[in-house]
């Protein structure tokens, strides 16, 4: 007789297959022994399958998921949340009753559903056929297992139209990875007019509250909170980019959750093009989120045989609040999304960089830029970048985009010296480019005006004097890639500033034919990702951060090809603190690029001393974005002591656990971040003060994820501790006890180090 029960084990991303008695008497959902980063001891990952009930059951580190197939063969979304007990067993999924002038299939909360049947909640497909026929029902037809992969397929209940959907569950962090594929098995075209990824399904109850993140050039990452009531919220881009006004990624907690403590489920689209989070609670008050390209103008046609592969959708749960939430996502795009460059314990650290943009902008050229890298290489830079102007004729933003050979006049001998230049000083060379855009002004438009995107005969809208590319074309990805692959090949180039600084108008393809036009909201990406992709293979030393006016194309998208990106162009070291803590909810600290710029900073005018500039950066990847020809002999040795500083503590920044204690959110006057070191030695405090009032001193500080029983020693390496503050201390103490740091006046910051100093 068949085993009945299928039951996968993943272990270091292998999956054994077992048959189900042995696996479930031999303990298969023993703890592992092996302690988890965040500070668990967790059970290892499994993916489970009862074939005579028909539910899916996957596990890993605090999550459990699980779905079946009901009796109409729909697939249902039975749990999501808490990580269940090995023994607990689901009976068969079994559709909802019908419910006033809702029927079954629109309240029953299923994983993927088509536009068709009595839906009137969010689908997740609808498809046109040739013959005007509309209507699509989706059942379940097979599954697979692939390593740490669940496939299920299904089908329209009547035409071969195919939806494979595709679950990947992390050890680590049971974030769940999930997309679909959409196959015309049909002997006609048929258009495709919405695709989502799938829908999350919560728990049913109310008292949820959403979370999301807005912004603007500028003023990128404000966290919303917004309570879910009856209706609808749609988050979304149409823009060609994924933000910054908004971002594609969620979070929803249960009852007020706090940042310690609560269940929070959150997501995020990995996609950098037109995006869709519809966020909906529906007529029996349950919530579900439905996310994937962006439906408005979409319309992807597949001929026989043709496939739509739609964006990864990621989701996971914390029991332990938002902070929780957060740092699953970092340690997820730590471990398992950013490129790893051949080292198996995880990205490359991120070097400290100097960029010239705010120092000379566009006026780049061979001594300027020497005599900035040795100041630069002096304070302990270990990258010099040179960004916007080095290429063709470009002397403002008027022209020469799409023209990426080196300006004669700025640089006669092209860029070797500059680059021997850099290399003797021992710093790695970064290049601006952005690919994807041209001037009016320029050869390449003069040559192709017909590569951009636009609507033949209609006016052509320009943003900062400039006109899209489109990518999706053949002949505009080869040149995209020829040039940048041109490049590296000719020139000892070990970073890319990818920007991107506009966003989609009148995004016709007319090349493309009236029937594939809109193709483009996808190709137009693929073909980003693809160049990235090649390039990589081809040149793997080559690291790049993507940039699009500031933070306009951060998500996990671009973070599969890119190390790291630009936050904001607003470097103002104050504002960068909201800007970076609502970063931080989605997003590791590891890519969070950060500068030290002069004071006051063009953004507001401020004044803040160059020491809580370099604080307010030490908290993400730092980087220099000074005019250094302006620096004091006092500016550069503080630089050089704090450069010297943040290179001891990077690792606890960039790969740590990131504890938000105080947030500067609604009009708080402090902020205050943590981190602490994956194997626990070390921890990294950051503290800021906007202003005191009436005689308050500033908040105590009690740290978070120290162990209880060690002993740590605390030194401040900036601002002061309180004169009775023990030089050392157990975990219990500094967590319970807390102490005080003499923070008082105006923009004010202090920085402290913990070194675990017993076992
Ligand atoms: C964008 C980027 C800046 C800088 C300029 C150059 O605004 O965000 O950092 O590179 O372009 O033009």
């Amino acid at each position: 007789m068949q085993n009945p029960i299928e039951v996968f084990a993943i272990r270091s991303r292998r999956i054994t297959r077992f048959a189900a008695g042995v696996v479930l008497g031999a303990g298969l959902f023993c703890a592992s022994g092996s302690p988890s980063f965040l500070g668990a001891q967790t059970a290892p990952a499994s993916i489970n399958f009862d074939q005579v009930t028909m539910v899916f059951r996957l596990d890993a580190s605090g999550t459990t998921y699980v779905m079946g197939v009901n009796e109409h063969g729909a697939l249902q979304t039975l749990y999501w949340g808490k990580r269940l007990a090995a023994h607990d067993r689901f009976a068969a999924a079994k559709s909802e009753p019908n419910y006033a002038l809702d029927v079954s299939e629109t309240i029953t909360l299923q994983e993927y559903t088509g536009w068709g049947g009595a839906l009137y909640v969010e689908p997740d497909l609808k498809i046109s056929y040739p013959d005007g026929n509309r209507d699509l029902v989706l059942k379940y037809v097979s599954n697979t297992f692939d390593g740490d992969t669940l496939h299920i397929v299904m089908k329209d209940i009547d035409r071969d139209v195919f939806v494979t959907l595709e679950y990947k569950i992390d050890e680590g962090t049971g974030i769940l990875r999930r997309s679909s594929t959409i196959e015309n098995r049909t002997r006609a075209p048929l258009v495709v007019e919405q695709a989502m990824s799938g829908t999350w399904n919560l728990p049913r109850a109310t008292d949820y509250r959403l979370r999301y993140l807005s912004g603007r050039w500028a003023g990128e990452d404000n966290i919303n909170e917004l309570p879910l009531q009856p209706g609808k919220t749609v988050l979304e881009s149409r823009r060609g980019t994924s933000g910054p006004q908004k971002n594609p990624w969620f979070a929803i907690d249960h009852k007020g959750a706090t940042e310690e403590s609560g269940d929070v489920w959150f997501g995020a689209l990995g996609w950098s093009s037109s995006w869709q989070l519809s966020v909906e609670q529906d007529s029996a008050q349950q919530v579900r989120v439905t996310g994937g390209f962006n439906s408005f103008d979409f319309g992807y046609r597949l001929k026989p045989g043709e496939r739509l592969v739609t964006p990864p959708f990621y989701g996971g749960y914390s029991a332990k609040g938002m902070g929780e939430a957060s740092r699953l996502m970092h340690r997820f795009q730590v471990d398992a999304l950013l490129p790893h460059l051949g080292d198996s314990t995880g990205p490359k650290l991120r070097p400290v960089l100097y960029n010239s943009w705010e120092a000379t902008e566009f006026r780049v050229e061979e001594p300027g830029q020497m005599a900035l890298a040795e100041k630069a290489a002096s304070i302990g830079v270990e990258r010099f970048v040179m960004d916007d102007g080095w290429f063709g004729q470009r002397k403002d933003d008027h022209a020469g985009l799409g023209d990426w050979y080196v300006n004669k006049q700025k640089f006669p001998n092209g860029l070797k010296p500059l680059i021997d230049k850099v290399h003797s000083l021992n710093m790695s060379f970064g290049l601006w480019v952005e690919p994807e855009m041209v001037n009016p002004d320029s050869d390449l438009y003069r040559r192709h005006p017909d590569w951009v995107l636009n609507f033949p005969g209609r006016p052509r809208s320009e943003g900062r004097n400039q006109l899209v590319l489109n990518l999706a074309r053949p002949d505009v990805r080869a040149y995209v890639f020829g040039f940048l692959d041109k490049l590296l090949s000719e020139n000892d180039i070990a970073f890319f500033k990818w920007d991107y600084n506009r966003h989609w108008t009148e995004p016709g393809w007319d090349a493309a034919g009236p029937e594939n036009e809109k193709k483009v909201y996808v190709e137009f990406i693929r073909n980003y990702y693809s160049v990235m992709e090649e390039l990589r293979k081809k040149h793997p030393q080559v690291e790049i951060e993507s940039c699009s006016s500031g933070g306009g194309r951060v998500d996990m998208g671009v973070m599969q090809y890119t190390d790291e990106v630009w936050t904001s162009d607003n470097t103002d070291a104050f504002d960068r603190l909201t800007i970076q803590n609502g970063f931080s909810y989605a997003y590791a600290p590891a890519v969070m690029m950060a500068w030290v710029t002069d004071s006051p900073t063009w953004v507001n005018y401020r004044n803040l001393s160059l020491e809580y500039r370099f604080l307010s950066s030490m908290q993400g990847s730092l980087g220099i974005g000074a005019n250094l020809n302006k620096w004091t002999p006092e500016d550069f040795s503080k630089a050089k002591a704090m450069v010297a500083q943040y290179k001891k503590i990077r690792e606890t920044v960039q790969r740590g656990s990131l504890y938000r204690i105080l947030k500067p959110e609604n009009g708080s006057e402090q902020s205050l971040t943590e981190s602490v070191s994956r194997d626990g030695k070390q921890a990294a405090v950051f503290a800021f003060l906007h202003s005191s009032r009436e005689l308050y001193p500033f908040p105590r500080i009690y740290l978070q994820g120290l162990d209880d029983n060690a002993m740590y020693s605390l030194t401040a390496f900036a601002g002061k501790l309180a004169p009775d503050t023990p030089s050392s201390a157990s975990g219990s103490y500094w967590m319970h006890h807390g102490f005080d740091t003499e923070l008082r006046g105006d923009f004010q910051a202090a920085g402290f180090t913990l070194e675990r100093t017993t076992p």
